[in-house]
């Protein structure tokens, strides 16, 4: 897979700045924080993860996007992993996840090799944070330094994660505000979509862009698409859906 776009390069930076900014990461991370605790930590995870990619190489980019989904949610503490209980309404089930995050069982599994070596030690909102930093790398994209210590949620936010994750057929001004509750600027949200130089979409997300001959969609980048979905929803299944064909 070539990461041709300049936009993806820029989410390096910018993944920094989600992790640290006001969504509730207020506490003292530390690139080092398990140097003492866990100090194979970062390589199990990365063996981990690249075992995944290698396995499907789109994990790279639904890894980036649970990550992302986890922070957008009360804040970057892995509540997007908790499932439903009595008094938990996991996010899992939330519209923007239903059917479309992926990558929960490699998190898993990193954690349970984590936890042969450092019992209870490891969160998994690191897990996550870390997963994604490597996922962007195993696949050609920009590595970054991921600060460590935040702790897991014991609680998860099912409404939350419906209101303030983005939705694919949200006004421009929505999503700006959106990303600004985050504290996250307009460029800011620019940027992190380059995110979307890799993986996939459902057909039904973007049918409608594709046939409808509009001027704000490049035309060729059109009609690749329109080359690759149906113009029925017979498409809408997992396989039928393409932003970049080689993740
Ligand atoms: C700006 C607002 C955003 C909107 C409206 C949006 C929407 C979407 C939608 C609708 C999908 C396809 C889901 C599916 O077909 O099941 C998607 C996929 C994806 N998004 Fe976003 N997204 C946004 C921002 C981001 C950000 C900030 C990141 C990460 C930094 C990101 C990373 C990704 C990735 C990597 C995929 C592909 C996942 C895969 O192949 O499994 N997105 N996004």
């Amino acid at each position: 897979m070539s990461i041709s776009n300049n936009s993806f390069a820029a989410i390096a930076a910018l993944f920094s700045l989600l992790l640290l900014s006001s969504m509730q990461c207020h506490a003292q991370l530390s690139s080092t924080f398990y140097e003492r605790t866990c100090p194979n930590a970062l390589t199990t995870i990365r063996t981990s993860i690249r075992q995944a990619v290698s396995r499907e190489r789109r994990m790279a980019a639904s890894l980036i996007r649970l990550h992302f989904h986890d922070c957008f949610v009360q804040g970057c503490d892995a509540s997007i992993l908790l499932d439903e209980t009595a008094t938990i309404v996991s996010e899992k089930t939330a519209l923007p996840n239903l059917g479309s995050a992926r990558g929960y069982g490699i998190i898993e599994d990193a954690k349970t090799e984590l936890e042969k070596t450092c019992p209870g030690v490891v969160s998994c909102a690191d897990i996550l944070a870390v997963a994604a930093r490597d996922a962007s790398t195993l696949v050609g994209g920009p590595s970054w330094t991921v600060k460590l210590g935040r702790r897991d949620s014991t609680t998860a936010s099912h409404t939350l994660a419906e209101t303030d994750l983005p939705g694919p057929f949200d006004p421009l001004d929505r999503l700006i505000s959106g990303f600004a509750n985050k504290g996250l600027s307009t460029r800011d949200m620019v940027a992190l979509s380059g995110a979307h130089s890799i993986g996939q979409a459902q057909c039904f997300l973007f049918r409608d862009r594709i046939y409808s001959n509009g001027t704000d969609i490049d035309a060729g980048f059109a009609s690749t698409r329109r080359r690759e979905t149906g113009r029925t929803n017979k498409m809408q299944g997992k396989s039928g859906f393409v932003w970049n064909p080689n993740p």
